[in-house]
This record gives structure tokens, sequence and C-alpha cells, in this order.
């Protein structure tokens, strides 16, 4: 969704917002823009397309002055054009603003500022903000107080940055259920939607709050909270540094991040000593238990309800964050909702633990972006430790959500210890030698429309994940199912060649998978078994080395990651950047 990166410096500030830009982009968007004050003019140049492209074209890197901001849109309001790009300027370009979220309420506040004068320039929603504190500026003189006033007239979410043209010193921001954060530089200051856009500048970092109003200038930053009242708030270090942020030798952020996996279920397993544990003592007490997440992160949540559910005999019910609110009437005071999300940032997963919270329950969140909403939202809060995630397909980040779920089983089992972390990084590094067997795979099916994949029991969410990771890679249509539904209407697409994945580890489903097996090939289709036991039902095999029960999850998922990544590189597809998705989706 749309990045915000701004920053005051003691030194010309284009170079840095470019760089700034392309470190956002990972979060999606169609188009990109710049705007920074030199010789109390304001000058914007935006475009369509790619960074780079708009780079090319428009030389934003020459815009002069020490003061500016840059955004990448992913549209929402208005199509995809020049005009809609942010940044945007009020009338007489005294104001420049650029927004993430939606504002709900844009279209009654156009017409009243269009019947005072104003003149629009964009379909966008975004632009109202910019007439408004125009026109709030002109009558307070004061970039805060006008910012204040105006956004008490916007509904809907925003995280916004607003430059004034006779005030070259300060940026302000304001959000409401949208990311903004401050980084504190040496002679620098930022604002920005996540540390990425800054980090190769500074690690200190402000997480601001719903409702606030900040002010920055190249050596300080002043927060207000609702009330207008001044708010202290120290600077926070983040653990994640720019050579995280390095391709290294890999072609594709997400190939990396793929082969990362052996480290990251070390780093997973290494949490603040007593957190499990709280974590566990909630589950056991909870009067009603949820898992809320969405996409990768809902799978992972899956998989902890079948552990608690089967291993712990607690009722535990996943539900998607998106309909969260469907289950509120057993949400109540002595409830926990475990949320889970790589980015903190899900707009769904925001709205599910803020309605959750609103009846009393308790928040216990598992998390890579600590300072996130819904970290900083949460009762109780494991990190998952495996550094940024740039690639969109979440990767890493499901190991390391199976692992701290896992620990988080174990402790409720009442296990001092999770075990078996080392063998597991060995066994993660071991189905990573599937990637030549996976390419040869891709060249057999790449042009064939459709894929399945399923499996049974605890095995089964990672048939819906190995489905989402090529729908979203390579746009094949996939579907992922517990095999024990291919009777019940599935069957019927199945045709001579139909290529189906079986996930099949050895254990109690096992016999029961095989006979799915038997009835697709009887069928005509092509299974493909990923197993620690080969079978001749298999038209292929991938063997994946045989690790606790617990664990089957992080390994089945190597070769289906490697399966939508070559996919999607055999047709010519970004896999880092795939069409229509973004990697943090702020917006409901
Ligand atoms: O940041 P989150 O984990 O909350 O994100 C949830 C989903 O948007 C995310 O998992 C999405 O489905 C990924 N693109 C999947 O690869």
């Amino acid at each position: 969704m749309c990045g915000i990166v701004g920053c005051v410096a003691d030194e010309p500030v284009a170079g840095i917002l470019l760089e700034g830009l392309r470190r956002v982009e990972y979060r999606g968007y169609d188009s990109a823009g710049m705007a920074t004050i030199n010789d109390g003019s304001l000058k914007l140049r935006k475009g369509v397309g790619r960074v780079d492209e708009i780079e090319d074209e428009q030389g934003l890197s020459k815009l002069k002055g020490n003061i500016g901001m840059a955004h990448t849109r992913w549209a929402t309001h208005g199509g995809v054009t020049n005009e809609n790009a942010h940044p945007h300027a009020s009338c007489k370009g005294l104001v420049a603003v650029i927004h993430n979220g939606i504002i709900e309420n844009y279209v009654p506040l156009k017409k009243s500022l269009i019947a005072k004068g104003h003149r629009f320039r964009s379909e966008t929603d975004t632009e109202v903000i910019a007439h408004l504190v125009e026109d709030e500026y002109k009558r307070t003189r004061d970039p805060t107080k006008a910012t204040i006033a105006a956004t008490k007239r916007l509904k809907g979410q925003y995280a916004i940055a607003l430059m004034f043209q006779d005030r070259p010193d300060v940026i302000v921001g304001a959000r409401k259920d949208a990311p903004l954060i401050v980084g504190v530089g040496e002679g620098k200051m930022f604002i920005a939607s996540d540390v990425l856009a800054f980090i190769g500048h500074t690690d200190r970092t402000i997480f601001l709050d719903n409702f606030e109003v900040v002010e920055i200038s190249r050596d300080r930053v002043k927060i207000l909270g609702p009330g207008g009242k001044e708010v202290k708030r120290k600077p926070t270090q983040v653990a994640w540094e720019l050579s995280d942020l390095s391709k290294s030798d890999f072609a594709h952020y997400t190939l990396k991040e793929i082969n990362e996996q052996p480290k990251t279920v070390i780093t997973a397993s290494v949490q603040e000593p007593g957190k499990v544990e709280q974590f566990a003592r909630a589950i056991r007490r909870a009067k009603s238990l949820y898992i809320t997440a969405s996409g990768t992160s809902y799978h992972a949540g899956l998989l902890m309800k079948f552990r608690l559910n089967k291993e712990a005999s607690i009722r535990a019910d996943t539900v998607v964050a998106g309909e969260l609110k469907e289950h509120a009437g057993f949400l109540r005071k002595g409830s926990v909702v475990v949320a889970f999300s790589q980015s903190g940032e899900t707009a769904d997963v925001l709205e599910a633990v803020k309605g959750a919270k609103s009846k009393g329950a308790k928040v216990y969140s598992i998390v890579n972006a600590a300072g996130s909403t819904l970290a900083r939202e949460s009762d109780g809060v494991l990190l998952l430790n495996c550094g940024p995630e740039v690639g969109v397909a979440a990767t890493k980040s499901f190991t390391a959500q199976v692992v701290v779920a896992s620990m988080v089983v174990d402790a409720v089992l009442g296990k001092k210890r999770s075990n078996g972390i080392k063998e597991l990084s060995e066994a993660v590094a071991e189905a990573l030698k599937c990637d030549e067997q996976i390419r040869d795979l891709v060249h057999e099916y790449k042009d064939r429309p459709d894929f399945y994949f399923v499996a049974r029991g605890y095995e089964s969410p990672v048939a819906l994940e190995g489905a989402l990771k090529l729908k979203e890679l390579s746009y094949i249509h996939a579907e992922g199912m517990p095999a024990s539904e291919l009777k019940h209407g599935t069957l019927a697409l199945i045709e001579k060649g139909t290529p189906v994945v079986v996930l099949n580890p050895s254990g109690d489903a096992h016999a029961d998978s095989l006979s799915s097996a038997e009835e697709l090939k009887a069928r005509g289709a092509e299974v493909i078994g990923i197993s620690d036991i080969e079978d001749s039902v298999y038209t292929h095999f991938v063997r994946l080395p045989k690790v606790q029960a617990k664990f089957t999850p992080i390994v089945e998922a190597i070769p289906l990651q490697l399966l939508a990544y070559h996919m999607a590189v055999a047709k010519r597809n970004d896999p880092d950047y795939p069409r229509n998705l973004a990697k943090s989706v702020t917006v409901k």
C-alpha cells in the first residue's frame, strides 16, 4: 500500500528521498512522486510506473532543497494517472500533502471546498486534505494548528505528511489507523510509513499513536496528543539493519528470503525470557480463544489451532481477520485473541483486534515489525525476529510464525522448552536442496492453467499456503484444500494431466492421503508427492527430510515456495513485486 517518506535535513534531500522511495517499493504501488521546497517555491514531480522509470522521465533526484517528501501510490480513489499520483498541492501551491489511507467523507468535503472556490486537479480523496489545510493555514499561520483543525474534519483512515511553501523548516505528520513513524537522524529528521524508508540513515525511531500530530524539523520532533498537549516520547532503536536489505547474490528478495529460512528457525526461537510462558498462561486461562490473521499469517494461525485443539484439548477457532466481527458474540471479558501478522499493520487485523478489545478481550500478537500498530496495541507480543521481509509473498515470516506458535503450544502443554530447533534448521537446509528438481517441475508444468494442492489434518493449511503462493507469484489458478474434500466437488475438475500436489508426510494421515493420490491418478491427475516416504502413485516425488510432526509444515512450505518463485520467473513475472498485490494491506 502507499509508502510515505519525508525528510528535513542540513543537505539536499532529493537523493535521500529517492533511496527511501526504492525502499518502500515493496509495499506495492502504481505511481510515485516527490515534492521539495527550494528558494521559497514548492516543486512537484510525479508519474505512473516504477520509481526508476519515473526518475528517468521526471528526474526526481534533480529536485533542489533541504526539505521534501515522496510517495508511492496504491490507487484506491481515482485511476492510475499522473494527476492522481501524490504529492497533491492546494490551489496556490501553498500546501502539499502525501497520504496513505482512505478519506471516507471526501465527497461532501470536496463539494464544500469547490463551493468556496477551491480548484481540484485530481480525482483522489487525498486532495481534499491539501485544500482543507490550506484554508486552516491561512487562518492560523501555524502548520501544526492548521493540520489539527483540518484532520478533525476527516473521516476514515490516514497517515499524512504535509509541507508548507513558506515554512521550509518543517514537515507535519498526522495519523489515524494507518502507520506513520519518525526517524531521528544526525542533522536529518524523517517521517515515513515504515522503518525501511530511512534505515540507511538512522535506526532511532519514534512510533506515533492514533490522533497524534507531529512536527519535525532538522533537529527537533514535537508530538501533540489528541488534546493538543505535547507528548514526550524517546526514540527506540530498531533491530533491523541496512545489510538486511541487500539481495546478496540472489536474483530476487523472494529467493533470498526463502534461502534464509535455516537461520529464520533459529532467530525466531530466541524469545525474551518469560514471554512465551506469559502467552501460554493467557491461552490456558482464556474463556474463549480466537486466532486471527490474513493471508499467509492466517495459514500459520490455522496450524496453531490444530495443535491447541488436538494436543492441548483447548478449543480455539482461527478466523480470517476481516470476518472476526461475525464472532463478536463470543468475545467478552476473559476472551483472548491471538493475532498473527508479519507487518503488524494489516488493516483487517487491526480492526479485528480493536473490535475484540472493545468487547473486553485481551490481545496477544505474533508480529515481525516491532513497534507496529498491532504490537503496540497488544497485551503481549512475541516477535518473529526474521528481519525485514521485502518480497511481497510471505515466506520466511510463515516459517517464523510456525516456530513461534509451536513454542507457545509447547508451553501450553507444559513443556519447559521447545526442542529440535537445531535439527529443524538442518532439515530446512536439506529441504532447500530440492531447488533443481522444482525447476524441472516448473519447466514441465508452467503452461498448465490449474494447480491443486491437497493434504490432510495438520498439513492442510500448508496446502492452502501452497495455492496462495502459486496464485500470487505465477498468476496460475490454484486451489488448496483438505484431501477429504476432493470427493465433494473438486474431482470433477481433474482431467488428464492436471497437476495435483499431495503433501503427505509419514504419520497418521499418510495412508488416507495415499488413497486420495490414487483416486486423483485414476482420473488422469499427475500427482506431485511431497513426503519423506516415496510411493509409486506419484508421477513426481519430492523427498523431504523427516522432522518432528509439529514442524512438517515448515519443511513442506519450502518446495511450495520454490515452485511459486520459479514459476514466476519462468513466466517472466517479477516475483518480488507481483501484480495487484501489496505487502502491507493498510486499507480495508
Ligand atoms: O503483514 P501480514 O502478515 O498481516 O499480512 C497478511 C497478508 O496480507 C499476507 O500474508 C499476504 O497474504 C501475503 N502476500 C502472502 O504471501
